[in-house]
């Protein structure tokens, strides 16, 4: 995909009121996924600046609630019905665990890029681990998990961690990646039923 295609995503971001070109990634995988409903509870892992955050307050509405968290500052308000955090996500971990449920859990956690790729990949295997770690103390039954992971030795491992959890698992590359990047969302679609899960854990 050319330069050109690439970059009407950040202009169109600009025009849409958000903060990020990251927001046609999501937008993308919702439309071929149905991520989100009306009054639902979501949790963002990595939300900053906001522009998925401010995606998934939209579509949620004023019943549902969407908390967002990053180690960096915002870029966007807390709404109603949105709750942004400043924190490790590695902090979260116990405290989520302890959460209610939520309906749709999606991480675009990514590491400072070192410019070797194996070590960078092996970061952001180890951000999905974490996000798949929560998600699956915190997913109601028949909810959805989005995670991006940059491809590499370890995607297989990150796919297979959540096959036993999920009904269908999904790899998607949205047209809004640039086309130099090797990062792909897994997609978790209909979490399976509590017991089954744990019925099927080694
Ligand atoms: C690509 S950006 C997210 C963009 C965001 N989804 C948006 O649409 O605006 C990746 C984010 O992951 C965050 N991140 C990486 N490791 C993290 C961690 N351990 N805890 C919380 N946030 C983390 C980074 O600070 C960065 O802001």
């Amino acid at each position: 995909m050319g330069r050109r295609r690439q970059d009407r995503f950040g202009k169109q971001a600009r025009n849409d009121g958000y903060p990020a070109r990251s927001v046609y990634k999501l937008e993308e995988i919702d439309r071929r996924v149905r991520l989100f409903r009306q009054g639902q509870r979501v949790l963002d892992l990595g939300g900053a600046p906001g522009s998925w955050a401010l995606y998934a307050s939209k579509k949620v509405g004023k019943n549902g609630r969407v908390l967002s968290i990053d180690i960096q500052g915002f870029g966007i308000d807390p709404l109603p019905n949105l709750e942004l955090r400043v924190c490790d996500v590695r902090d979260l971990v116990e405290e989520e665990k302890s959460q209610n449920a939520y309906d749709v859990v999606m991480s675009d956690m990514a590491p400072k890029t070192s410019g070797y790729r194996d070590q960078d990949q092996y970061r952001s295997f180890k951000l999905v681990s974490m996000a798949t770690e929560i998600a699956a103390a915190t997913l109601k039954e028949g909810g959805y998990f989005v995670a991006k992971i940059f491809q590499g030795p370890d995607f297989e491992e990150a796919r297979n961690n959540l096959r036993p959890l999920f009904q269908k698992v999904r790899i998607i590359r949205p047209k809004a990646v640039r086309s130099e990047s090797y990062e792909v969302f897994l997609v978790g679609e209909k979490r399976k039923p509590l017991d089954s899960v744990e019925s099927e854990s080694p």
